[in-house]
């Protein structure tokens, strides 16, 4: 893995010194499977080159200072002061610190001991675009303090222990999809992740196929509590069901015959949530067959219905994300289009044939500035590896 040599220079810069240890890790994309994390279901994320870099030297004092690249920001906090949210003149810090600080603390909440480092940070994977910026975050920072730490956790843990950071100290109550996808990412495949057992395999994407990412260059932060409302919606649905059908613990665990015989138990907004839940629960075990399958026209029908699902049952996508999809499915080599995330603004994830991709790219950003009126990102993404570290001393 090779890091950006401005993070090195700049890190030598700053400090006066150059650092010890490097650590990277990917956002993700999500194939199918989507708000299905925190319904105890089965998602099927890849994680993508676009990375979170981190540099760092160890300090002798319980002080974290992160210069962010990209921000042109500075800040600290210190590791045994996390639960107030500031840094170490009293000073409020900023969301985006929350995150490797809420690390610190999620950690430590684990027994395992922290040191104070010195780092610098740029990420290629970009902010607020369901991309899963925040979890590439928290992950380079956990990977980092556990080579600096001496102690060895094995990654599904450390991956809880990052969403930990997310649902109790930045306050989103995300499921474990995105920081799992970062830990565990394989080159060349999707992840088919039971969120329940924590099961998990690879399955290589076919060779014919490009996985395209569209940016809608709308932004909403995960923060919004629409997010927590969805999720809150989701157990309310479960609540009810569990009271007329046994075994029930989440959404999960009711099939598409048992949801059909028991809707009229639920409010119609309930009703919509619920069957977006267990209708994408299927698609996502019927896609994964498929793909291993190698029919990417197949699995590209079921990314379309999962848009669907998610636009009018689930009610999180919204006008630029369903032009995307639709201008995409109009484009030579298309096999399926969704919104990919949580939804809100963010990207598409498109499954193009290879040799079709280029002409796809240039084609989809053409049309959704005539339509939307607006620049849309458009790039060919390779799955990636997961998180990692470069140790300095042994370059
Ligand atoms: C966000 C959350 C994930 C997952 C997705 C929706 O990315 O962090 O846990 O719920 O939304 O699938």
């Amino acid at each position: 893995m090779k890091p950006p040599t401005h993070l090195i220079t700049n890190f030598t810069k700053i400090y006066r010194r150059p650092p010890t240890l490097l650590s990277y890790a990917p956002g993700r994309v999500n194939l199918l499977g989507e708000h299905i994390d925190y319904n105890d279901g089965w998602v099927f994320p890849v994680a993508i080159d676009r990375f979170a870099w981190l540099a760092a030297c160890p300090t002798s004092s319980d002080v974290v200072t992160i210069h962010a690249l990209d921000l042109g920001e500075d800040i600290s906090f210190n590791i045994s002061q996390l639960d107030d949210k500031l840094d170490p003149q009293s000073r409020p810090l900023p969301k985006w610190a929350h995150y490797p600080a809420g690390v610190a603390w999620s950690l430590q909440q684990n027994d395992l001991k922290l040191k104070g480092f010195d780092a610098v940070l740029t990420s290629t994977v970009p902010v607020g675009a369901g991309l899963s910026s925040s979890a590439a975050i928290e992950v380079a920072f956990a990977v980092a303090w556990q080579a600096f730490s001496g102690w060895d956790v094995d990654r599904m843990s450390l991956a809880r222990m990052c969403q930990r950071a997310e649902n109790s100290y930045v306050g989103v109550n995300s499921g474990l999809m995105d920081q799992f996808a970062s830990l565990h990412g394989v080159a060349g495949s999707a992840l088919f992740f039971d969120c329940r057992t924590l099961e998990w395999e690879p399955v290589p994407l076919p060779q014919g196929i490009a996985l395209v990412i569209a940016d809608t260059n709308v932004r909403r932060s995960l923060g919004d509590s629409a997010y927590n409302e969805r999720r809150a919606a989701c157990e309310e649905a479960v609540h009810i069901l569990a009271m007329h059908l046994p075994n029930v613990a989440a959404l999960r665990d009711v099939s598409v015959q048992d949801f059909e015989n028991h809707r009229h138990l639920l409010s119609p907004v309930i009703q919509r949530r619920a069957e977006h839940v267990v209708r994408e629960c299927a698609r996502t075990l019927r896609g994964v067959e498929e793909l291993q399958a190698g029919d990417a026209s197949k699995f590209g029908a079921l990314m379309l219905e999962g848009h669907a699902s998610l636009r009018d049952l689930y009610e999180v996508s919204c006008p630029e994300l369903n032009a995307l999809v639709e201008i995409a499915t109009d484009l030579p080599g298309c096999y399926g289009a969704r919104l990919t995330g949580a939804g809100f603004g963010g990207c598409t994830v498109n499954l193009v044939d290879r040799s079709l991709a280029e002409p796809f790219a240039q084609g989809l950003s053409k049309a959704y500035k005539k339509r939307v009126g607006k620049e849309a990102a458009v790039w060919i993404c390779q799955a990636a590896e997961g998180a990692g570290v470069v140790d300095r001393d042994l370059q």
